[in-house]
Parts: structure tokens; C-alpha cells; sequence
């Protein structure tokens, strides 16, 4: 089955564009994959063939008519016509490789390239559009949006790549970055290849080959790690306290989180932004026979005492959120300004009424 792809555009004329040449060029001269393109004009209203209007409410640009594309899309897709509906749009899901693979292994996508400051949202519900965005960016139009996700998808479709496998083994197939490639010449500007590569020992190459992968990973894209399995993903720190809900009162009254759980028997979970907190019923007051303004010793650095428990909030402006806490007047008596620390954080902590000491930090 050949894999067609359906544009609806105000400007046919952008297409195939650079989907001409190269690989998705070739596989289109060989009918691997088919495109045709809708004129959103021919659907226009009035003496001029409108296709926008003003924004409904004010403000900036011009809005896509929901009529208009309507239109455009039932004279493209009949009723049996399963393939997804796609709308190239910012405030779409990001596009990864598994929706490219998903896609490619369809029988053909539609795809809507929107214009101006977007599309009427009621034809986004009626005709069930699948929002996708290429990145956090904004373009001026779909079209080169959706000529890049038709040059992700058509290179996977069978017999497109001379070489099947180089498209398994890329970044991202296998949620991690492709390792770093090396070619002749032996020596360029004074640099060698890496001398495993030229071993001719392919268990070793392999080995260092997925090393260097994670690696890459780690230090570039580290939020990728977080889909292999196993990974931890995220920490929740316990903290002990005597009265569960006067305790949920303060981390929400008080620090601004939100109280997502709570079993008044034992247990509450907090949050704010991504962090999570989760209280813990305790009887344990020893905590409260401890000279909490006592200072000590702790990494060369002086610290005040406080209960057993504690943790570490990282934030991005910690001057900000202590000027916060300063004007809601919650700060402890002896939470001192944010400080530069020697390993490399500027931060300041609180007491919560339980002798927790929470620190805000934030990496210099
Ligand atoms: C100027 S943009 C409209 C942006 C819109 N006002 C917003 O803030 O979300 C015009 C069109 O370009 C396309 N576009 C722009 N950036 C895009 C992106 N990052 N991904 C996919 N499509 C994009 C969309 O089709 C969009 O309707």
C-alpha cells in the first residue's frame, strides 16, 4: 500500500519543496509514498476568497476560519479515509521519533498546515485534529513544519533508506543519543580516531559505541534517561510531623503547596512546581528538646540545628522566593538571607514547626 500524504495549505506551491530531492525525493518519484495538496483558498468566502477573520474577543492578527477549513478537509478526506488528522501547531504534543515510526507505519497522514495567529478551535473539536508541534518555537506558517515531519516519516517507510538498519540504530530509537561517528582520514588537525574503533574487535566497538551513547545522553540530554527502563525518576522526600493536618496547613498556608493526598491516620502528599513532599504522622517530639538557634559544625560550614529530618528544595531564583517568604513573613527568626555556599549553591533554610529544616537552593 502506498503511503499518501494529504496537505491542506494556502500555499500549495511550498510543496513537495525539498521533499523532492534526496531520499524523499526519489521515493516519491518511485510512488513509494504520494502527495497531494489542497488550496485552503479554493474554500474561501466572499469576493476574495476569505479564509481568516478577527480575533472573536480582540486582539493581534487573524484567526483561520472554521468554516473554511471544514470545507477544505471534507472535500480532502472521505468519510472510510482512517489516516490521522494532523494540525502542525505549537501548542501540539512534540513530535518524537515513536509518533514519527507510528505514523510511518500507517497507510498515509492529512495534514493541516495552519496560518496567521492559528485556526478556530471548534473545527480543531469537530474534525478531530491531532495537534503536533516540531519544538518550542514559533514559525510563520505549517508548511516547513509539515515538510519536516513528512521527511522524518517518508525515510522510514520500507525501502526509502538504502540501509534499514542505520534508521534503528539512530538517536532517539532506542531513547538515547546516537554515539559519536568518525570517517577517514586516520588523522585530521591532529586528531585520531578513537583506536577501539580500528581494533576490528566488534564486541569491544559495540561496547564502547553504547558507553559513549549513554554518555552523550547523560550529559545532553539527560531528561531522555528518564524512558529506560528501570531509571528512577523522580525523588519524594518523607518529613515526620506531630499533627498531620496543622502540618499540611503550613506547607500549604504558609510555603504555597498543594495538599494532592491525605489520610488523616498517617500520611500526606504535597506539591509544588515538580517538587513533592510527603508527611509522615509522628509522636517523636525529641526534636523539640534540641537548642534550635545552637549552631554547628557541619562540612566546614556553620548550620543551625535543627530536628533529624531535613531536605533540599532546588529552585531557579532563590533571592525571589526568599523575598516571598520574607513579605508572607513565614520565614524562621533564624533563617538567615541566601547565602553562597562553598559547594557552589546560594541558598537559605527554614524550620518548619516540626524541626524540619527545609533548604532553597540553587546552583551558582
Ligand atoms: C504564527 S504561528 C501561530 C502561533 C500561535 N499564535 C501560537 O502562539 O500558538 C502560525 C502557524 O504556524 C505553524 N507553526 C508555528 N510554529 C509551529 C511549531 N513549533 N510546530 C508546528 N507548527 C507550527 C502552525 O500551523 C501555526 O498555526
Amino acid at each position: 500500500m502506498t503511503f499518501k500524504a494529504s496537505i491542506i495549505t494556502l500555499y500549495p506551491e511550498m510543496f513537495p519543496g525539498s521533499l523532492g530531492l534526496s531520499l524523499a525525493g526519489n521515493a516519491l518519484e518511485k510512488d513509494t509514498w504520494q502527495l497531494e495538496t489542497t488550496n485552503l483558498r479554493d474554500f474561501g468566502k466572499g469576493k476574495h476568497a476569505n479564509v481568516d477573520d478577527t480575533p472573536a474577543g480582540g486582539g493581534a492578527g487573524m484567526v483561520l476560519r472554521a468554516d473554511v477549513l471544514a470545507e477544505a478537509i471534507d472535500a480532502t478526506v472521505d468519510k472510510e479515509d482512517i489516516r490521522p488528522r494532523l494540525l502542525m501547531s505549537p501548542r501540539g504534543k512534540p513530535l518524537t521519533q515513536e509518533r514519527v515510526r507510528e505514523l510511518s507505519q500507517g497507510g498515509g497522514v492529512v495534514i493541516v498546515c495552519g496560518r496567521f495567529e492559528g485556526v478556530d478551535e471548534r473545527v480543531i473539536e469537530e474534525r478531530d485534529l491531532e495537534e503536533v508541534s516540531i519544538g518550542d518555537y514559533i514559525l510563520s506558517g505549517g508548511e516547513p513544519a509539515a515538510i519536516i515531519l513528512l521527511d522524518a516519516i517518508v525515510r522510514l517507510l520500507p525501502g526509502v533508506m538504502g540501509n534499514d538498519e542505520s534508521g534503528e540504530t539512530e538517536s532517539f530509537e532506542n531513547g538515547l543519543l546516537e554515539h559519536p561517528p568518525y570517517t577517514r582520514p586516520a588523522e585530521f588537525e591532529g586528531k585520531t580516531i578513537p583506536e577501539i574503533l580500528t581494533s576490528g574487535n566488534h564486541g569491544k566497538v559495540d561496547e564502547w559505541r553504547k558507553l559513549q551513547s549513554l554518555e552523550l545522553t547523560k550529559s545532553r540530554r539527560p531528561d531522555l534517561l528518564e524512558t529506560q527502563p528501570g531509571t528512577p525518576t523522580h525523588i519524594m522526600p518523607a518529613l515526620p510531623v506531630t499533627d498531620l493536618l496543622d502540618g499540611v496547613a503550613f506547607y500549604r498556608d504558609t510555603l504555597g503547596f498543594s495538599c494532592v493526598f491525605l489520610d488523616e491516620g498517617g500520611t500526606a502528599v504535597l506539591q509544588l512546581g515538580k517538587v513533592e513532599l510527603h508527611l509522615w504522622l509522628s509522636n517523636d517530639e525529641s526534636w523539640k528538646s534540641r537548642d534550635l538557634n545552637e549552631k554547628q559544625i557541619v562540612s566546614g560550614a556553620e548550620t543551625f540545628i535543627a530536628g533529624t529530618h531535613s531536605c533540599r528544595i532546588e529552585v531557579n531564583d532563590v533571592f525571589a522566593l526568599y523575598e516571598h517568604y520574607k513579605k508572607l513573613r513565614c520565614l524562621h527568626p533564624n533563617a538567615q538571607a541566601p547565602e553562597k555556599k562553598p559547594w557552589d549553591a546560594t541558598e537559605f533554610g527554614i524550620l518548619d514547626p516540626y524541626g524540619n529544616l527545609i533548604i532553597f537552593f540553587e546552583w551558582l
